[in-house]
Order: structure tokens, then sequence, then C-alpha cells
């Protein structure tokens, strides 16, 4: 069936914002507006009442504000701006512990409501605090990671939402180790960007660091206009051993890779201690096991378990794991060969609010195809995201190998990173082999690697982003035929403002 392509792009658009952020761009230099400059004083008075014994009042177009007649249009104007004012004030009231009052800067479910987990990880040393992240109810977990160090205080590595949720878990951390030093935004992407400098914000005396390569899209801003705090803002040290936490990590940052309108980079950090790498969106396991954190809220599984829109189905562990299943292809392939997308107009005739009643009961595909054999074929080991894979890390193969390269000869036997499941039990060769994508060789056998019908919607993506100049050509892949001079000479090193692509050595 033909896709309703209106309804495709839309759908597409939107998972791609809430998803792997590497090619989406946003001007974040609001991120760290506080409520209270959207708090207005209900008592206030704006406006006077009409004076209807006034001779003044004669004309019905002119009201008189404040002893001053301005026209009907200007008071309309003002009582709808007041109302809206009003509803955003209301909005970010935070009643709720797990409320997030700024979470119309980036509206993705599940918007203001932002529950959170916290997880040990290592006794004593670090823990992560989970929480979920999407658009369209395709929501996966997002998470940060808190470390002791040695020298005294907490690292935190890419902070989610700052709750007060959040501010109570972390509170009997700061008693026990002491007080946040260091908060690190590692990477340049969106998801995690947008609560970076809110988070800081209630640290204050934390030390910021921030992922080279940060951008703003339309206009790219400088830097210090992004909206961290600038008198304790740096970049993340480009070498290891000028980092502040460098007794207890080695550090490394790929990137940045610039592109026409945005970038993609990130640091990664080795906890030597407890052989721990962390990393932002570089690698993934994909896994049958539902997060803990849908105990929360189950609901956008519930919604994504049906294959058709009047599918009735009750809430058991099975049709979590089926929501869980849908919810990752949605999320990694945007539109996964086993949908099927109805047009708009018939989206909208068979919606089912009996049925269920999120988006109106408009549920716009049906799943018709193999989409456990989908799901299996990401299974097996560490993943590379698709929109990583074809879109991204495929334009600067050889810098992206070499990066890998280094990171894999790090000493580490569990990798924590942002997505999905949590705590990852592979090792540097493991880490290596999941970029065998961007070789001739390709990926081992077993490993995950994304069925050709799942990728056809980014291969369409990525033919459009060409044409509109927004992506470079990808250079071939690495082999026998094409060497790395070859490669490096094929790859397109752009630069934005004070960041350039970085570039290997022939
Ligand atoms: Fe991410």
């Amino acid at each position: 069936m033909p896709l309703s392509m209106p309804l495709s792009l839309l759908l597409a658009c939107l998972v791609l914002l809430a998803s792997l952020p590497a090619c989406i761009t946003f001007t974040p230099a609001f991120v760290t507006f506080t409520p209270a400059s959207t708090t207005f004083t209900p008592s206030s008075r704006l406006y006077s009442e009409p004076d209807m014994a006034s001779p003044d009042m004669a004309s019905p177009d002119m009201v008189s504000v404040a002893s001053t007649s301005i026209s009907r249009r200007s008071y309309n104007s003002l009582v709808l701006g007041g109302s809206l004012l009003g509803v955003s004030a209301l909005g970010s009231f935070e009643v709720a512990p797990d409320d997030y009052g700024l979470w119309g800067v980036l509206p993705l479910g599940p918007y203001k409501s932002k529950p959170s987990r916290l997880t040990t990880i290592v006794p004593g040393t670090m823990w992560s605090i989970t929480q979920k992240f999407g658009i369209l109810n395709v929501q996966v977990p997002v998470r940060c990671v808190i470390t002791r160090l040695s020298t005294g205080g907490l690292l935190v590595y890419n902070p989610v939402a700052c709750t007060r949720e959040v501010l109570s878990l972390l509170a009997p951390l700061v008693e026990e180790h002491g007080e946040v030093k260091h908060v690190l935004l590692a990477t340049v992407a969106i998801e995690h960007k947008v609560y970076a400098g809110v988070f800081a914000q209630k640290f204050p005396n934390a030390k910021v660091w921030i992922n080279p390569g940060q951008y703003a899209f339309p206009a790219n801003l400088p830097t210090p206009l992004l909206g961290f705090p600038l008198s304790r803002t740096s970049y993340i040290p480009s070498a290891s051993e000028d980092c502040p936490w460098s007794a207890d990590f080695e550090t490394a940052t790929f990137g940045p890779l610039i592109s026409r309108d945005g970038a993609y980079g990130e640091t990664v950090l080795l906890h030597r201690a407890s052989k721990t790498l962390l990393v932002t969106d570089l690698v993934q396991q994909v896994t049958p096991e539902v997060p803990e954190i849908f105990d929360t809220d189950p609901r956008p599984l519930l919604y994504h378990a049906r294959s058709t829109v009047d599918e009735v189905l009750e809430d058991t562990p099975a049709v979590r794991a089926l929501g869980w299943r849908r919810v990752v292809l949605f999320a990694l392939f945007f539109q996964p060969a086993a949908l099927k997308i109805q047009t708009l107009d018939g989206a909208i005739k068979s919606r089912r609010p009996d049925v269920n009643t999120d988006f109106a009961g408009i549920y716009p595909w049906c799943w018709e195809g193999d989409d456990v054999k989908s799901f299996k074929a990401l299974q097996g080991g560490l993943l590379v995201a698709p929109i990583l894979q074809k879109l991204i890390l495929n334009r600067n193969p050889v810098e992206t190998l070499d990066f890998v390269e280094k990171v894999a000869k790090w000493d580490f036997n569990t990798i924590v990173p942002a997505h999905l499941k949590e705590q990852l039990r592979f090792s540097g060769k493991d880490f290596k082999d999941a970029f065998g994508f961007i070789t001739e060789k390709g990926m081992k056998k077993g490993l995950p690697d994304p069925l050709k019908a799942d990728l056809e919607f980014l291969r369409d993506l990525e033919t459009g982003l060409l044409e509109g100049g927004v992506l470079a050509r990808a250079p071939p892949l690495l082999g026998r035929k094409n060497t790395r001079e070859d490669l490096i000479r094929q790859s397109v090193y752009e630069c934005r403002g004070e960041f350039c692509t970085v570039k290997s050595e022939p």
C-alpha cells in the first residue's frame, strides 16, 4: 500500500527528533530559564474594567485601559496573551516530585511528569538515574551516571531532567560522598543537552564541562550563549590527563563531526577501578527485557503493542514485551519494514478512543510484517544505532575507526550507555566488532546487523539529505580496494564557528 507521504513525513520528523539526534539541530539558548521567569502575579491588574457610564466608551471598538483607550483588537490580544502566559505558568508548576516545569523547552514524552529510577552500578562507587524520553509514545530510557571520585565528591555524566525526585535521589549520595563537583555534558545531542544547564544550576559549586562541537540551529550561537553558567563552564579537555577527574577516569572525545546544520560528537569515560566504560549514543544493546523504568507507566508500551487500531489488549508482561519490541524498532528505524502506515484521512476516520485514548484514539498504522525477525537481527552483541551507521559515522570512517581502536584498547568489561539496556557486559574487542559495518568485511556473523528492509526509510532520508546538501557523500568502505588514504581523501571535513571535523593522519 502506498504510504501517505504527509503522515509518513510527520511521523519521521517527530520520531527522528525524539531519537538519536546527531543530525537534528536545535537552539537550546533558553534551556536554563528558571520557572520563575514564567511566573506572573494573578492579582496584578493588567487592565481596568471598562466604565460603561463613561462617554469615552461610546465607540464599541475602543476599550479603556488604565485611563487610556486602546483598540478592541489590542485588548483582545492582551487578554489572549495573558491567558497563554497563565496557561504557560500553570504548566510549569512543579506539583508532584517527578514534575519537570521546563518540559515545554523540549516537549518530549513523558512531558511534564518524568519519573526516575536510581540503580546501583558499582556498590559505593557508581549509580545511574534513568528516566524516559520520546515522542508519539516511542519512549526509551535515558540515563545519567553518577560516580564517586576518589578525591572526594561526585561526577555526574549526562544529567537528566532535574526534578525534585532526582534531587532527593542524589541527596543521600551527596551526604555520604560529598558534593557534585563535576557535571559533564558528554555529547552534543539535544536530548541530553536540554537538561544539562538546568541541572548545573541546581549545583552551583559544580564545574560544568561540555563536549566540543556544541551548536545551535538556525542561528549558530556562540557557546557562551547556549544556556550554561558562564563562569564555571568549560570544554572537556582534549587530553585525558588534563581532566580534573583523571585520577579515576580515562577520557576520550570522539569528533566532533560537523555537518552543514549539525554535528556529532561524544566523550567516553573509562572508570579504571570498576572497568566500566561510560558512553552516550555510540553503542547500545537491544534485548527483549522491558526496562524497569516502564513500571512507572507502561502506557506507551500498551499503545504500541497493538497490531491494529482496534485490537484490545490486557496489560500483561507478554504484552508489555511486545510493545517494547515495537518501540525499539520505531526508535531505531523510524519506519520499520513491518509497519504499514495509513493515510492521514484514514487514520482519523478509523480512530478508536474507546480502545486507547492516547492521541484521541488515533493509531495511524498497523503491524503486518515480521517484526520479530527485525528485532532478532538487532540482538547478539553491541549495536551502533542504524542512523549513526547510515547517516553519520560512515561520512568519516577513518576518524571513527581510529577512535574505536583507541577505546577498544582500554581495559573494560562493562559498558553503560545512555539508552536502552543499562549494564552491558562487553569488552574492548566487542566494542571494536560493533563497528564492523564501516569496513568491507562487514559485521561478524551473529552480531547485530539490521535487516536491509528496515533500513529503507533511512536510505530514502539519506537521499533527501544529500540532495538538500545537508549531508556530504559517504566515502566507500575501508578494505582492500580502498585504503585509509583513499577514504580520507574522499571524506569531507567541514567547519562551523570555532569547530572543525577532526581529521586523522593518512
Ligand atoms: Fe542520546
